[in-house]
């Protein structure tokens, strides 16, 4: 864990939470597959509505050929550090649900999508890889590329990798390789509702 004043929790809660964070500095160390398939087992047992579990995880391995075609989706801001991780993935959600016999719209599926990405997240620090989500990537290559069908939403893209040690990092990348804060409690949960509606 690289230490930041502005990671301490205000309350008492796993180390796991503050643990994980986004850095951009790695080492080029490719994912063995094993890995990634733990990753996807915690993400695997998320909640969601009607237990319709809709996330779908795309993936692309450093040195295989799926690489290249995974890279490519990305802006060149997050190829710059992405080259360096060991996997690529992209997380898609199905927004259709099997609802006894009826299939219907999810109203939850990207929330779903999104309990199932923090487990892979959370999974992956646990194992020593931090997989760092990215928005920075070509939405309508991506659905072609990647054959994503109808009904189907890109959510977001991971890099999974094995981070750069603090102590190994040059004096220009510790600044931007310092983990950042939160805004506090206060600001995100209210007791009995909004003070008002424009709040
Ligand atoms: C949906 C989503 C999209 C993101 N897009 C990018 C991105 O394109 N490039 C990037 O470097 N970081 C991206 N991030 C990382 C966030 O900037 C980062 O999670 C946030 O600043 C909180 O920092 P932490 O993850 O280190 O705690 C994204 C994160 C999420 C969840």
């Amino acid at each position: 864990m690289t230490a930041s004043p502005s990671r301490a929790p205000d309350h008492d809660i796993d180390s796991l939470f503050i643990e994980r964070w986004s850095p951009r500095a790695f080492t080029g160390e490719a994912v063995p597959e094993a890995e990634l398939m733990r990753m996807f087992e915690a993400a695997r047992w998320a909640p969601s509505s009607y237990n319709s579990q809709p996330w779908r995880f795309l993936y692309a391995l450093r040195d295989t050929a799926h690489w290249d075609v995974f890279f490519d989706l990305l802006v060149p801001g997050n190829q710059k550090w992405v080259k360096d991780t060991g996997a690529i993935v992209f997380l898609v959600s199905n927004s259709m649900m099997k609802a006894g016999d009826e299939l219907k719209p999810s109203w939850s599926h990207s929330l779903d999508a999104g309990a199932a990405s923090a487990n892979f997240q959370l999974q992956a620090i646990r194992q020593g890889w931090h997989a760092h989500g990215m928005g920075g990537f070509d939405r309508e290559r991506a659905i072609s590329v990647l054959n994503v069908p109808l009904n189907h939403r890109v959510e977001a893209a991971y890099a999974v990798g094995r981070a750069v040690p603090r102590a190994e990092l040059t004096p220009e990348q510790l600044p931007k390789e310092t983990p950042n804060g939160r805004r506090p409690i206060t600001d995100f949960a209210f007791a009995g509702g909004f003070k008002s509606p424009a709040a």
